[in-house]
This record gives C-alpha cells, sequence and structure tokens, in this order.
C-alpha cells in the first residue's frame, strides 16, 4: 500500500536526502523492493537439494532475455565450484592430434555471440496425466534465454583434426555426476559453441562456470557444464542420461531415444496463477514461445479455451532457436476466460493440445511435453492451472 506522506503534493522522503555515492554497490543488485523476484523448487519433486531443480520465475519478467541470477538451475550433482586456473578441457579419441585447452587458450580463439533458448526435456513433465503445479514459473520454468559468447566447437574439432570415421561426441561434465551425453558429430559441426560467458559477464557458477557446451534447440541436458572432456566416436555410448532417463516411454513399452530436438512451444505469462488480473478494463495478455527447430513464425491466443483464435503481436528480436515474445490485448469485464496460446515455427509445426500429444506419446514419459496450456481466470481476477475436454 502506498504511504500518503510520498504522493503528490507532499514531497517523498526520497527526494529530501542524497543518495548512496557511486562504487558503494561495485556490483550492482536489484532494488530491495523486487525480492519476491526470485528462483523457486518445490522440495517434494526431488530426494534431495544437490540433485533438483530451481525454476525460472517467467511470471515476473518480460521481454526475451533471462536475467543471469535468475536462470533456472539443473544440478545432478550440486554446483561446482572451479578454479578457471585449474581448468581443463580435453579433446581426445578420433583426433590426429589430442588436444587439452586451458580457459586462456580458450578465450584467445576467436568468437561468436548467439542468443538461444535452453530448455530442460522434463519442462511441463508434471503435467503429462493433468493439471499439477499452480504457476508458469512451475509448469514452464525450466527454461532461459541468454546471449552466450563462445568458441565454435567445430573450431576445436578442426584444431584437432578428424579422423575420416569420426560420427560421435562424448561430452562430460566436471561435476561430481560427472553428467554425460552422446552428441552426433553433425551438430558439433553446426551450431555448437563452448560458451563461457553469459550475458556480457562470465558464466555464473550454477550454469557450468567456466565452461559449458551450448546445443542450440536441443534438450537441456546435453548442454554439459563445468565441461571437462570431449571424446570422438564412431558410434552413441548409450550412457545412463540417454538410456534409463531422457527417452520416452510409449504406450506400447517401446521408447523414443536421442530425442534431442525440443518442439515449438509457448506459455502465457501474465496474467497466470502467480500475477493474477488486478481488476476489469484494458488487459495486455503476454507470454513466450520457442522452438528447439528454427524461429517462431506466428504465435495465436485464445480467449475461450481453443475454440477462437486471434494471432498475437510478436515484438523484439525474432531469432533462431531462441524465445521470441509475444502480447494480445483485450478488454476485460470480469467475464471467465480459458487463455491459451499456441506456437507455430518456420518448419511449418504447429504446437499440438495436450490431448493430442497424448494419443501419440501416452503419458508415461516425463519428457518433451509440449501441449498447449490452459488458464483458467475467475471473476474475482485469480487464474487457476486448468485442462479443457
Ligand atoms: N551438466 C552437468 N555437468 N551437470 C548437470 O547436472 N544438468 C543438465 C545440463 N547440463 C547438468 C548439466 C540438465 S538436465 C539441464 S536441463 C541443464 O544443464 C540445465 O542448465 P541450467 O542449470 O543452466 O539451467
Ligand atoms: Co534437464
Amino acid at each position: 500500500r502506498a504511504n500518503d506522506a510520498n504522493l503528490p503534493p507532499n514531497v517523498a522522503s526520497w527526494s529530501k536526502t542524497l543518495g548512496d555515492g557511486v562504487g558503494v554497490r561495485p556490483y550492482g543488485k536489484p532494488s530491495p523492493f523486487e525480492k519476491d523476484v526470485v528462483r523457486r523448487d518445490v522440495q517434494w519433486l526431488t530426494a534431495s537439494r544437490e540433485s533438483s531443480v530451481s525454476f525460472t520465475p517467467l511470471h515476473d519478467l518480460d521481454g526475451i532475455i533471462t536475467p543471469n541470477g535468475l536462470c533456472f538451475e539443473r544440478h545432478h550433482g550440486g554446483i561446482t565450484e572451479i578454479d578457471p586456473h585449474d581448468y581443463r578441457l580435453m579433446l581426445h579419441g578420433l583426433v590426429d592430434k589430442p588436444l587439452i585447452f586451458t580457459l586462456e587458450d580458450l578465450k584467445r580463439l576467436p568468437r561468436v555471440n548467439r542468443i538461444y533458448f535452453l530448455e530442460c526435456a522434463a519442462n511441463s513433465g508434471m503435467e503429462w496425466r493433468g493439471a499439477q503445479l499452480n504457476g508458469c514459473q512451475y509448469t514452464h520454468g525450466m527454461i532461459h534465454c541468454v546471449m552466450y559468447t563462445g568458441v565454435p566447437l567445430k573450431l576445436l574439432l578442426e584444431q584437432a583434426g578428424l579422423k575420416t570415421n569420426a560420427k560421435w561426441l562424448h561430452v562430460e561434465g566436471g561435476d561430481s555426476s560427472g553428467m554425460n551425453r552422446s552428441l552426433p558429430l553433425h551438430k558439433a559441426l553446426d551450431d555448437c559453441m563452448i560458451a563461457y560467458r553469459q550475458n556480457g559477464e562470465m558464466l555464473r557458477p550454477e550454469q557450468g562456470y567456466p565452461v559449458r557446451l551450448v546445443v542450440p534447440g536441443w534438450e537441456g541436458n546435453i548442454w554439459i557444464k563445468w565441461l571437462r572432456r570431449i571424446k570422438v566416436g564412431d558410434e552413441p555410448w548409450y550412457t545412463r542420461e540417454e538410456t534409463s532417463k531422457y527417452t520416452d516411454l510409449l504406450e506400447n513399452g517401446k521408447a523414443r531415444k536421442f530425442t534431442f530436438e525440443m518442439d515449438a512451444k509457448s506459455v502465457i505469462t501474465s496474467p497466470s496463477p502467480q500475477v493474477p488480473v488486478k481488476g476489469k478494463g484494458f488487459l495486455v495478455i503476454s507470454g513466450l514461445a520457442w522452438s528447439g527447430r528454427g524461429k517462431v513464425t506466428r504465435v495465436d491466443v485464445s480467449l475461450d479455451g481453443g475454440r477462437n483464435w486471434r494471432t498475437a503481436k510478436i515484438d523484439g528480436p525474432v531469432l533462431d532457436k531462441s524465445c521470441v515474445r509475444f502480447y494480445a490485448e483485450t478488454e476485460w469485464n470480469g467475464q471467465e476466460l480459458l487463455l491459451q496460446s499456441r506456437a507455430m515455427d518456420d518448419t511449418g509445426y504447429v504446437q499440438p493440445t495436450k490431448d493430442d500429444l497424448r494419443k501419440i506419446r501416452g503419458v508415461n514419459s516425463i519428457y518433451h511435453n509440449n501441449g498447449i496450456q490452459t488458464w483458467a481466470v475467475k471473476p474475482n481476477g485469480e487464474v487457476e492451472n486448468v485442462e479443457v475436454g
């Protein structure tokens, strides 16, 4: 609530004294009044804090860039703290010349800047069997979108010299989980990056300081943090993370494997359960859309659970394998709404309904749930996670 003493025609308290001088905050922080804009986790989801996840507060953000301190975290063995002096990246296997890079070695190489989203394959995984978690932070918050600075992986592979039978890479983290996956060589040579900066500054420890692998458009699990080793081989390794985990068990007992690409998806971030509608009148509906297969070409918004659709306005950069921000404006008179959004990408793919997705994929998997989300807006402005039949 406002303090009348600070409102016109009074002179506000902050206008009567000098503020802090420069240098008082050598590394700036958000306003103390924004203290509720934080990553959050759901304690009952995981057995330990070290192998767990915290979620991006999507409902409190706008535009497409996630601030570094708010990027969701997914660790299988806790946050690793690496002294950059002791950091080494090994590159070996089917190469002419095995190499070991220091961080300084990597920083001396030509570098590129790219904005990409990273989505955990388990994002929205709790929603396969029905509406579960009340808030887009929890249903869709295992995503962030930032600008990476780093070396194209292709460059390192060229330096080492690939043998003619090279087909797959084994990429491995230096954390206690030793997170490791098989990465097809064609992807490595296409757009993968060895990144050390995020939104201009060095990576945060949570995001893999000092070096992480960037695998644009592909599931977050393969974006190895605290990257320690790349081994070149001629076939996949079938590691735990691509057999027992990160495969999608179908209704018939078979499992999809190496489901790398993140399909087109979107979510309305406001209004949503954590940011209800504040009174009747002009209402801006806003959200994020993304596709791991290319560019988002269109986002539609429905106010009535998917019966009628209107094309939303996309504002800001529209980049390959990056988030886009969309808006739809309306007048709200206290009527019930069933808000939905659906993304389309430049391959012609249209984000499916949850029921259509279940028809093909069943409900056994927790991964790759990109179904259309529904938020019910109640007459009092409160918003709830629901499904429409
Ligand atoms: N890399 C290592 N070394 N250890 C990990 O636990 N988690 C993976 C991936 N890379 C992980 C890792 C998973 S499952 C995801 S979704 C992303 O990192 C999460 O990246 P973030 O913490 O930057 O959000
Ligand atoms: Co993940």
